[in-house]
């Protein structure tokens, strides 16, 4: 069968994508280097040591000799003793020396250097490194260290002697082949014994992403309060988790403000349809005159038109919700919109006993607006301020240019919204006194499409409110339409 490459190589393709394994593999290889060269220079420091203070002793030898050759040169038992019986009396590291006259004949030598040392090489090796310590082999294979020098005889010196001197250095050859052993050995173990403490290292340091991600894994929108705990986690690890605690946060909340109005929307539509329902119940009961029926289907109508207000309203946010949404825009006079607006609420803020009026910068302000949207946006404040004022209150609608921005402004005295409720006005279906709003058909949606209308402008609603002093709601939107979508 012929080897396939792709089936072999996967596997390890698989392993090195996995965080433990790299991390493991790195700490393992650094160990490793880091044992090697700790046991490399512990090494080289200490043969240098060892052939250091070998040729210290050789250079000793030397010196007492010629010492003696030069003060005492008629002593012969001194240099015999000398030569001949003290690296006898040794057990290791048994040296040799040779004592040479002018003529290269021998005068002394150390019994069983002939045997040890192949006398002419050794004299051939000393010449061709004069004056310096150098390595060799004796006869049985035996290292030694050789060297040699010249001994001026008589004071004043009359002639010249040649000292050769080799020392056997097999104990310190043995003493490095040991430690090469060892350190081996301690190679071969980081080599087992690293990987293992890196991968432990690794699975501990993983250990909190793994629990993240099982977390991640369970999460579904029926168990959105699942947390992650992060405690004794490291600090990046923690804050990866806080992030991630956070996103659900946010998920869970938006999941309940999504229950809540799908709540919201059922009990909305019911109190409609249920009084449809009732109508046509009572109507059917028994028999009505014409004009009975007429107020039942009038009031029929009524409930009709709640409806599909409602459910325009509603399909108006989730289409304003959705990114593919795109505006009309138009050069927009603000003062025409404005006054427009006006026009349209004039009769029912007569009727209400309150004074409707514009205030408007001296300068036309021009913007590029989805016209209809923004109608119905100052429609929908206006809208709320009448309701909300009482007979004998104003209500104002201002419009302004604020740099790049136009600002308009519905600024009412009526009853004022309390602090807590405030930050909730722009909430679909928030409304403050439900029962009132819900039996004059408010369905809390009103300022919600506002803020929708100002988001896919680009801009924001903003509200202010002193209850029993009025209200005032600021919109801004940019004149033009390069920074809005
Ligand atoms: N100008 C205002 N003055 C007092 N209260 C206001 C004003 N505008 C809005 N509100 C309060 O904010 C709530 C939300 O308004 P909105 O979203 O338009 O819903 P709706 O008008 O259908 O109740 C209203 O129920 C009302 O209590
Ligand atoms: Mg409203």
């Amino acid at each position: 069968m012929s080897w396939n490459p792709a089936i072999s190589i996967a596997p390890v393709t698989r392993l090195w994508r996995t965080l433990a394994f790299r991390l493991t593999a790195g700490y393992a290889l650094a160990g490793l280097f880091l044992v090697f060269c700790a046991t490399a220079s512990l090494y080289l420091v200490l043969l240098t040591e060892l052939e250091r203070s070998t040729d210290l002793f050789l250079a000793d030898k030397l010196h007492v000799l010629r010492t003696m050759l030069r003060e005492r040169p008629n002593d012969w038992d001194a240099l015999r003793e000398e030569v001949e019986l003290e690296s006898a009396a040794r057990r290791y590291e048994h040296f040799y020396i040779r004592l040479l006259d002018e003529g290269n004949t021998p005068l002394l030598t150390t019994p069983g250097m002939a045997e040890q040392l192949d006398l002419t090489d050794f004299a051939s090796q000393i010449q061709s490194h004069p004056g310096r310590t150098t390595p060799m082999m004796g006869r049985n294979g035996q290292p030694f260290r050789v060297t040699s020098a010249a001994a001026p005889v008589g004071s004043p010196p009359t002639h010249t002697d040649t000292i050769q001197i080799a020392i056997d250095v097999s104990q310190q050859e043995e003493l490095l082949a040991r430690f090469r052993r060892r350190a081996l050995a301690i190679l071969l173990g980081a080599f087992a014994v690293l990987p293992l403490i890196g991968y432990w290292i690794a699975r501990h340091g993983i250990r909190p992403v793994e629990a993240i991600a099982a977390t991640a894994g369970q999460i579904s929108s029926t168990n959105l309060r699942e947390r992650i705990h992060p405690e004794g986690y490291p600090f990046e690890l923690a804050s990866l988790a806080g992030t991630f605690n956070k996103m659900l946060d946010r998920l869970e909340e938006s999941f309940e403000r999504i229950s809540r109005f799908s709540a919201d929307i059922a009990h909305d539509l019911r109190t409609p349809v249920n009084n449809i329902r009732g109508e046509a119940e009572v109507a059917l009961a028994s028999a009505r005159t014409i004009d009975e029926y007429r107020e039942i289907v009038g009031s029929c109508l009524e409930e009709a038109v709640r409806l599909s207000n409602l459910i325009g309203d509603l399909l108006f946010l989730a289409r304003a919700d959705s990114p593919l949404t795109h505006l009309h825009r138009e050069r927009v006079n603000v003062a025409e919109l404005l006054g427009g607006v006006r026009e349209y609420y004039e009769v029912s803020a007569a009727d209400g006993g309150i004074s409707l009026t514009t205030a408007l910068a001296s300068e036309p302000v021009m913007a590029e607006l989805d016209r209809t949207l923004m109608q119905r946006a100052v429609g929908n404040l206006v809208a709320n301020a009448v309701t909300h004022t009482p007979p004998g209150g104003s209500v104002v609608l201002a419009g302004s240019a604020e740099g790049a921005t136009v600002r308009i402004e519905v600024i009412d005295t009526g009853v004022g919204i309390p602090p807590e409720a405030l930050p909730k006005v722009f909430d679909r279906f928030f409304r403050v006194d439900t029962s009132r709003s819900q039996a004059s058909g408010n369905t809390g949606l009103g300022l919600a499409i506002v803020q929708s209308i100002m988001l896919l402008h680009g801009g924001k609603a903003e509200i202010a409110s002193q209850p029993g002093q009025g209200t005032r709601v600021t919109l801004r939107v940019p004149v033009s339409a390069t920074s809005s979508r």
